[in-house]
């Protein structure tokens, strides 16, 4: 049995969705999606923690959803940073004394108990794993002028979703690294693989979408039904 806990970094903003309201907090099925997200953790057993970074109004929207939670685990919102790897690293401070840390998109309401569980059991033989889908479209690396340079082997092509899910000692280590050589990462698993860590790929699901344009929310309806609907 091990013990995990969930960063959830929520201070995007809704510009590329078209709404006044930053993605996290638009209604989806009676509920913001952040909720969504944090009731989709809050099944798995192992879970200690949900701490939820964002700043300014957004942290205030985030205290009020989750100010009545009684029941396990602790939903803590807190402060975030400056940027992303900012927020992630003073929400590390409180995660508390647990095994793994999951770090999930707050705009990815549709990940399934089974693949967290899995990604965690990687993770704590591992030491890092991450939820990823096979490309099925061929890549194309091109110049500043659209040009192919290369085209890269489909078959080792993954599309990185999250969560991403580390042991605790190595995600703080790879964060301090980070932070000393002011490097920016776009997500935490090559963070750590430029710690010199080894990421496993664990295969995910289709339909653990981030929610990022409005086509996304029509993208959301069918799988509703099929995860949300049964
Ligand atoms: N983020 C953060 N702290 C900040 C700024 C951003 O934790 N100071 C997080 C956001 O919560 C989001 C990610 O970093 O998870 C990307 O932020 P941003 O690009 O501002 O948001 P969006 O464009 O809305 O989201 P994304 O690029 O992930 O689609
Ligand atoms: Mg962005």
């Amino acid at each position: 049995m091990f013990t995990l806990s969930v960063i959830i970094p929520a201070a995007g903003s809704g510009i590329r969705m078209k709404s006044d309201v930053p993605k996290p907090f638009i209604k989806l099925h009676q509920k913001t999606v952040l909720e969504h997200t944090v009731e989709a953790f809050k099944q798995v057993p192992q879970v200690q923690r949900i701490v939820i970074a964002t700043s300014g109004d957004t942290l205030e929207k985030a205290r009020t959803l989750f100010s009545d939670n009684g029941s396990e685990p602790e939903v803590l919102c807190i402060e975030g940073g400056s940027e992303r790897q900012y927020s992630i690293s003073n929400a590390l401070q409180k995660v508390g004394d647990v095994d793994l840390v999951a770090i999930h998109d707050a705009v990815r309401p549709f990940v399934r108990v089974k693949d967290i569980l899995e990604c965690s059991e990687a993770a704590l033989g591992i030491g890092a794993a991450i939820l990823a889908v096979k490309a099925s479209d061929t890549i194309k690396v091109v110049d500043d002028s659209a040009f192919v340079t290369e085209t890269l082997d489909r078959g080792k092509i993954w599309l990185a979703q999250t969560p991403q899910i580390f042991r605790k000692d190595i995600l703080l280590s790879a964060y301090s690294k980070a932070l000393e050589s002011d490097l920016a990462f776009t997500d935490d698993a090559s963070l750590v693989e430029h710690a010199g860590y080894p990421v496993k790929v664990i295969p995910g699901d289709s339909r653990n979408i981030k929610l990022t344009y409005p086509n996304d929310m029509q993208r959301a309806k069918p799988i509703i039904k099929e995860l949300w609907q049964k």
